[in-house]
């Protein structure tokens, strides 16, 4: 069986898709099989993938979209492939549900923003029913879009109070605001088909945290 990482967050915007295409992104790199599975409805992560097959030079990362009760999708998928990596919307979604219960990881990113932070009780609480059902699952919130500017103690805050959630694991690998991640996703890119070598590093100094378990 391969493994499932699921992208997860109660709030838009904070990055899934950017992960979740990276994430898929980097394992191909590494020689894996993936399959990227796009279970929002807005499709910005299946738009992506069409984008980068309509390019013939850049690696093929086959991709599904899903939507309602995922759970089997996602089984049958994992017996096919080393890895898939699945996206969901930005709330509590039934795809983020039913995807809890069967993943791996669940890979929840949040800005450095009180905004983000506050929905994290709550992802907590449906984190929690899943792994009732799926004691496998792992949880690591990972902050994204951290101010590069040193003089902003943004992240520094952020990290502390994602202690306070030991439910989770805390990446101390941080992904940062860097216009890298958006200029390579409009090109149906990942990060390591771009030039940007901070970017690439932080998202490989995620992956690793997360797959050393
Ligand atoms: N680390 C980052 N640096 C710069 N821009 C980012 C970063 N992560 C995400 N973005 C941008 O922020 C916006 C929201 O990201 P997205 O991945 O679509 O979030 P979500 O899927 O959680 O709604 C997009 O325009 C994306 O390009
Ligand atoms: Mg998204």
């Amino acid at each position: 069986m391969g493994q499932i990482i699921l992208l997860g967050s109660q709030k838009g915007g904070c990055g899934k898709s950017t992960l979740a295409v990276n994430i898929a992104g980097w394992l191909v790199h590494q020689g894996k099989d993936v399959m990227l599975v796009d279970a929002d409805p807005q499709g910005s992560s299946a738009r992506w993938a069409q984008d980068r097959q309509e390019q013939e030079m850049l690696k093929h990362i086959p991709h599904v979209q899903a939507s309602g009760n995922i759970n089997q999708t996602l089984k049958d998928l994992a017996a096919r492939y080393d890895y898939v990596v699945a996206d969901t919307a930005g709330r509590d979604s039934r795809e983020l549900r039913t995807g809890m219960v069967i993943a791996d990881v669940l890979l929840s990113p949040s800005r450095p923003s009180q905004y983000d932070l506050d929905t994290l009780p709550h992802l907590t609480e449906v984190f929690l029913q899943a792994q009732d059902l799926n004691p496998n699952l792992k949880g690591y919130l990972v902050l994204n879009m951290c101010p590069t500017n040193p003089v902003i103690k943004e992240a520094d805050e952020a990290k502390s109070y994602l202690a306070e959630f030991p439910e989770f694991g805390v990446a101390t690998s941080l992904i940062y605001d860097r216009k890298a991640f958006r200029d390579c996703i409009s090109e149906g890119k990942t990060i390591f088909e771009w030039k940007d070598a901070k970017a690439k590093a932080e998202i490989s100094a995620l992956m690793e945290e997360v797959f050393r378990g």
